[in-house]
């Protein structure tokens, strides 16, 4: 199956930025094991960064023409502000998985909201670079299971 992922604001600058909170992993070496481990796993799994959210809700639209089964999706700072990026998921109907590297529960208190949770098939926050690794062991459960 296709699994993409897409990647909001100011996530191309991970590795350098605000370290302590995101780690020191680069954007590229997350997609690169995340494409490592869906293709150890029978997917394509394509990833996409944006600090636009037009871009982010026309990747979205895409996906669907693409025939995209599932998506994990950080929207960064999107999370807590975009209902335009809410109604493109939901628009498509493909499901899809939130990732946040920082636990948002245990910062600023407008990170708490996200406009995008209620229609997640789950959130997985807090685990710095593992968070996407472990939103996509859970997606692939998903897979495999649908498959049956
Ligand atoms: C983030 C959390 C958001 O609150 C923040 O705006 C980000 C990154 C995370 O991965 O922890 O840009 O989504």
């Amino acid at each position: 199956a296709k699994i993409l992922v897409l990647h909001g604001p100011n996530l191309n600058l991970l590795g350098t930025r605000e370290p302590e909170i995101y780690g020191r992993d680069t954007l590229a070496d997350i997609d690169a094991r995340l494409a490592a481990r869906a293709a150890e796993a029978g997917h394509a799994l394509e990833s996409f960064q944006s600090n636009a959210e037009h871009a982010l809700v026309e990747r979205v639209h895409r996906a669907r023409e693409e025939g995209v089964a599932l998506i994990l999706i950080n929207p960064g700072a999107f999370t807590h502000t975009s209902i335009a990026l809410r109604d493109a998921l939901a628009a498509v109907a493909i499901p899809f998985v939130e990732v946040h590297l920082s636990n948002v529960h245990a910062r600023e208190p407008f990170r708490r909201h996200s406009y995008l949770s209620d229609l997640a098939v789950g959130v997985i926050c807090g685990f710095g670079g593992d968070s996407y690794a472990l939103a996509l062991e859970a997606a692939l459960r998903r897979l495999a299971r649908s498959a049956n």
